[in-house]
């Protein structure tokens, strides 16, 4: 063997159609728990010029036997390597008949056929089913599928596959065979599989069109109380998708199932989704107010797909965001239509600010629609779901609702059924309203980085003439060096002195569109100075930047008629003043800012649910991207002192806001919810004042809650006041809910999370912990994941522990799950802005990740971009 040569890219730009296509495929899979069969007879048709040969994806199985046209092949007449069967034919139409086997109880890769306890379960996305069989992996091969499963039904009693199930027969040999037929042609990335004994929630609905669908959510059995709010949001989306875009559903069922040991979120495999445990099962006494309304997300997410991303999918790879980007937005526009659309924007935009930013300004930045890719499971990104959803919201701003369902519509129209690109979508966009001019609009598919949005004002009191200037930059980026001009729409409201609305031209709110480097706008007859609140509802994916007096700012946080926009002006004035904290120790911070605060608080119309983020001071990371050298030690110092100041100046307010909105029992609905997060979020800020009563609010919270919001909030807010206390609190939960792991990943969480010296020496405790293992990704992120982003004093210790705890970590997740180890290493790649002497630590410890033998392709794109950009020299 040659020395192993290093993964290379593939590139957008090389992107060819398929010489072969599929009109069916019948797989036929004999379940075992290592050696399972699988048997793919597939009818492939000759449908461009070309070569003859068809080259097939495949890795890690055995290959037994292929059949062309009826006939053994012997090994000479293909060739194997350890990714590609390739056969050479001049036939244009013929059946091949591949057996492979595999061993599904040893993959803990997660990714192909594995097993999850006790059931098989597939993820195939984006190229996992060539850990199944040898076939044409890739997205714009669309065929039918029929699916056989044979196995024993004492121990498997659900045997499932996409579309419907069209026969089950008791087979000699004491095993069963159950037979799934799909109607609709589709990529092998939305295969499913799975075979295991569940307790099932059943239910239906009846679509629009007065169609009954069958509907079932598959749980480990004594799980079944924890399903039916799943179900719940799952009927919502079907009503949702209808009545907002019109679009219903095409099977007579849909079936969820839940499994423990899975990558990521949820999976929307054509009526057969496989979840996340943690994305379904929820009751009141183990589930958080977030975490319901992460469930029913996450739940419209995946049906919303089978629109966006299943009837009409994506080309190739690098037009993920067709799918992911609009699915978001669609499953954000689900959330705030059933919601509060101010909370909601204020989650999408911390997302933004506190990930995608840094994204965008480290060594793995690239467009919604990227370039080049190494391995593609890295790119399910904040910036291709997130910034990708960002794009499609402007699109729906500038549209408006009416001209973008029209678009939504002429999209359907013309690409159901098919493999399609993000430039067909605009394309869609744009012939349904021709009024509006797209070109420059597209470029935010193609350039990267996060534009810096400046803001310059000047009024002419005398000609009562108001000039607004701006302008826009966005610096280069580790994947492109020259950036244009982009098409940025400012929602822009203007206030008068005292507070008011300022009609300019017959209205308050204007779209200032920006699309050029630089560019002025003037408004006449404007009868005073105004208050201007820029970029309002996060109009556009940039940093803003207008020059604020601290009156100003205060002024129009009370203003402002956007409760998101609110927030955010808020959220400029705390970050305003940390950051004059971080440059000056002895920085004083003006208590204009309690005064702002308690008025916004005392107010009766206010809504408690947006009140209780003003509470919340921005995050390490928001902080440091603040930053293009940053001192780490001085911004969490600041961020802490602020915090104090804000705790002691509000105390007595707080105490007041605990004590009004005293739990009642729980029930999860808006307002409630609403009562809780205000004063959580008191109870959370008091915890850091020097009030002497917070120890006794907090364990009276703590003992007397019934539900799990208010339980991990006081727990929390006891992290901050007292390690003894938070003790205390913690091994009583522990003792309550070991053996109960979705509740335990949140006890694991807040282990990882603790502020302390000796939060390493506790975590390495916890590895034997009954409740940890390594192989679960659930159990990982919660322990490790919660220490590199929630303990930034700790992750980044000065003497470099946690950077080389981390890579101890990721070098043994390497051989278990290369997906899990290459999304924990974000934090350790995102340090283009740190000091000298820590990134010389990181690239020490990024060089010791790189030697690893048996790299995976995943940490290997990662480690070599930070390498060779932000730690280059
Ligand atoms: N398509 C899935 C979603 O967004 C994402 C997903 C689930 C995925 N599992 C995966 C992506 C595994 C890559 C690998 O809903
Ligand atoms: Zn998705």
């Amino acid at each position: 063997m040659s020395n192993s040569s290093l993964p290379s890219a593939q590139y957008l730009k090389d992107y060819q159609a398929p010489v072969f296509g599929v009109d069916t495929i019948e797989l036929t899979v004999f379940l075992d728990d290592h050696k399972t069969k699988v048997i793919s007879k597939v009818r492939y048709l000759k449908q461009l010029e070309g070569e003859q040969v068809l080259r097939l994806n495949g890795e890690q199985q055995t290959l037994l036997e292929v059949k062309l046209a009826g006939v053994t092949l012997n090994a000479e007449q293909y060739q194997l390597t350890d990714e590609e069967l390739v056969i050479t034919t001049h036939l244009s139409e013929f059946e091949l008949e591949i057996t492979t086997e595999i061993d599904p109880a040893n993959n803990s890769s997660l990714e192909g056929l594995y097993k999850s306890g006790g059931a098989f379960c597939t993820q195939c996305e984006a190229q996992g089913f060539r850990k199944i069989t040898y076939y044409l992996d890739r997205p714009d091969v669309l065929a039918k599928y029929t699916t056989h499963i044979i196995g024993n039904k004492s121990i498997y009693p659900h045997m499932l596959s996409n579309g419907n199930k069209i026969e089950e027969v008791a087979l000699d040999d004491g095993l069963t065979k159950v037979t799934w037929q799909d109607p609709y042609p589709k990529p092998s990335y939305l295969f499913a599989l799975v075979a295991g004994d569940f307790d099932v929630l059943e239910d239906n609905f009846t679509t629009a069109s007065g169609r009954k669908v069958d509907l079932a959510l598959f749980v480990d059995k004594g799980n079944l109380s924890r399903a039916p709010f799943a179900m719940e949001s799952l009927k919502k989306s079907m009503a949702w998708d209808e009545s907002r875009f019109g679009l219903e559903y095409d099977l007579d069922i849909y079936m969820i199932v839940a499994v423990d040991f899975f990558n990521m979120g949820a999976m929307e495999n054509k009526g057969l989704n496989v979840f996340n445990s943690k994305c379904v099962l929820a009751d009141s006494k183990s589930a958080t107010d977030a975490d319901y309304l992460m469930i029913e997300s996450i739940v419209g997410h995946e049906y919303f797909h089978n629109w966006t991303g299943n009837r009409i999918t994506c080309r190739d790879w690098f037009q993920l965001s067709l799918k992911e980007g609009l699915t978001v937005f669609r499953d954000q526009e689900f959330s705030m239509d059933l919601g509060s659309r101010a909370h909601n924007r204020i989650e999408q935009v911390k997302v933004m600010r506190s990930h995608q930013f840094a994204e965008d300004a480290g060594p793995m930045s690239h467009p919604i629609r990227p370039e080049s890719v190494i391995e593609m499971n890295n790119f399910y990104t904040v910036t291709v779901y997130d910034k990708g959803a960002e794009v499609i919201r402007m699109l729906h701003s500038i549209l408006g609702e009416q001209g973008f369902q029209a678009g939504m519509k002429l999209y359907v129209e013309r690409h159901d059924g098919h493999a399609v690109t993000c430039d067909d979508f605009v394309a869609a966009m744009q012939d349904a309203n021709t009024e509006h001019d797209l070109t420059l609009f597209k470029l935010w598919y193609s350039q990267s980085g996060t534009p810096n949005v400046n803001a310059n004002m000047h009024y002419d009191k005398a000609n009562k003439k108001l000039t607004i200037k701006l302008s826009q930059v966005t610096a280069p980026t580790a994947d492109q060096v020259d950036k244009k001009a982009l098409h940025i729409p400012v929602n822009t409201a203007f206030f008068d002195q005292s507070g008011q609305p300022m009609n300019l031209g017959g209205q308050y709110q204007h779209v200032l569109n920006l699309t050029a480097n630089e560019q002025t706008f003037e408004f006449e007859s404007v009868e005073e100075q105004p208050l201007v609140s820029f970029l309002r509802d996060f109009s556009a994916p940039v940093q803003f930047s207008f020059d604020y007096s601290d009156e100003e700012l205060t002024k129009l946080i009370i203003a402002e008629t956007s409760d998101y926009t609110r927030w955010e002006l808020a959220q400029q004035l705390y970050i305003k003043h940390i950051k004059l904290a971080v440059s000056n120790n002895d920085y004083v911070f003006p208590t204009a800012i309690l005064t702002c605060i308690e008025q916004v608080i005392g107010k009766d119309s206010a809504d408690p649910q947006i009140t209780a983020e003003l509470l919340k001071v921005p995050g390490f990371s928001t902080l440091l991207a603040e930053y293009k050298h940053a001192d780490v030690d001085a911004i969490l110092a600041a961020q802490d002192k602020f915090t104090r100041f804000l705790a002691n100046g509000l105390a007595n307010k707080l105490t007041k806001v605990i004590a009004e909105n005293a739990p009642s029992e729980y029930i999860f609905n808006a307002t409630a919810m609403a009562k809780r997060a205000f004063r959580n979020a008191a109870l959370n800020l008091l915890s850091y004042s020097d009030d002497k009563q917070v120890a006794d609010l907090i364990s009276n919270q703590y003992y007397h809650s019934d539900n799990m919001t208010d339980s991990l909030a006081a727990l929390k807010a006891g992290s901050t006041k007292d390690d003894s206390l938070f003790k205390t609190l913690m091994a009583d939960f522990e003792n309550k809910w070991t053996g109960d792991p979705l509740v335990m990943d949140k006890w694991l969480a807040l282990c990882a999370s603790h502020e302390h010296q000796d939060v390493l020496a506790n975590i390495l405790e916890l590895e034997s912990h009954r409740d940890f293992t390594l192989d679960n990704p659930n159990r990982v992120r919660a322990l490790y994941g919660n220490f590199a982003m929630n303990n930034p004093a700790q992750f980044h210790r000065k003497d470099g522990a946690g950077y080389r705890f981390l890579t101890d970590k990721l070098i043994q997740l390497n051989e278990i799950n290369p997906q899990v180890a290459a999304r924990l290493i974000t934090p350790l790649i995102q340090v283009g802005n740190l000091d000298g002497a820590r990134k010389l630590v990181v690239k020490k410890e990024l060089t010791r990740l790189n030697n690893t033998p048996n790299l995976s392709k995943d940490l290997f794109e990662k480690v070599t971009k930070c390498l060779e950009t932000t730690l280059a020299g």
